[in-house]
């Protein structure tokens, strides 16, 4: 079980909020305790040890092409709470969602959640990328994605690296799919690599958080530790608003992944039985 919720949630100051603005990240040291972080990595590990939600879809590869039995590169669960109602009540949960209240006022709500692990010394970098390449192209977000390790992150074993004030203009880069091969979830954004020689790498203590905008160029790089790195990311935001002109988000159409397939195998079982 999570641990007793403490009465009070995190503070940031106003100079930590205003850096979240113009930057587009922030780091925090603290987003919950000891207990509780021992509880996640049960939970944790015990999610990617049976692959809970592999035919529901909600287990996938994020970086190769995901066919069942083959060791993934990068595993994901999205929506862990789904499997694990506890997750719900977490202190960490209280502590995120206290933060991005702060960053996006009152009415910033929970919007989703998702695990990434990186098997020790194999598991593959997160390539750089902006959130919303997964979005509706049709809405403006105001998002904060609060990725927090269950362990130290550092360099060596993949920590968020991000590219400071890339979210600024609320614009989009054009995406592909990892390896331009549309079987793979993962997206990768068109942009020469000069676009990150002015990237931020973030190192966070076990339980403490990188925060990013779901605009900002992000990365994070390959497992090149003995230790398995583990991140637990909540992400929060405030209601979309539409565009007046949708986005031209191509790759989004090309996806053929998997994933997709046993999404839509597992809800026309379930429709069958209804
Ligand atoms: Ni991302």
């Amino acid at each position: 079980m999570p641990a007793a919720l403490s009465d009070a949630a995190l503070q940031v100051s106003a100079e930590q909020a205003a850096f979240f603005h113009r930057e587009g990240y922030l780091t925090l040291n603290a987003l919950t305790t000891p207990d509780e972080l021992a509880w996640l990595r049960e939970v944790y590990d015990r999610l990617f040890r049976e692959q809970v939600g592999r035919k529901e879809g909600a287990h996938l590869d994020l970086a190769g092409t995901d066919e069942d039995g083959q060791q993934a590169a990068l595993p994901q669960i999205m929506n862990p709470a789904r499997f694990v109602p506890e997750l719900e009540h977490t202190q960490y949960r209280k502590n995120a969602l206290a933060v991005a209240r702060q960053l996006f006022g009152p009415s910033a709500r929970y919007r989703g959640e998702h695990m990434i692990y990186k098997p020790p010394y194999h598991g593959a970098a997160t390539p750089w990328h902006q959130d919303q390449a997964y979005h509706h192209p049709g809405f403006v977000y105001r998002q904060v994605n609060v990725w927090m390790p269950l362990q130290e992150a550092t360099v060596e074993n993949g920590c968020m690296q991000y590219v400071p004030r890339s979210h600024a203009g609320f614009g989009i880069l054009p995406h592909h799919h990892i390896g331009h091969d549309p079987r793979i979830h993962g997206l990768e954004v068109d942009a020469p690599e000069r676009c990150f020689e002015r990237a931020v790498a973030c190192p966070v203590p076990a339980g403490g958080a990188a925060l990013h905008h779901s605009y900002l160029l992000h990365y994070a790089g390959p497992n090149r530790s003995p230790v398995p790195r583990r991140a637990y990311i909540l992400t929060f935001a405030l209601e979309p608003e539409p565009r007046a002109v949708p986005l031209e988000m191509p790759w989004q159409q090309e996806s053929k992944t998997a994933r997709q397939q046993r999404e839509k195998a597992f809800r026309e079982q379930a429709e069958s039985k209804a």
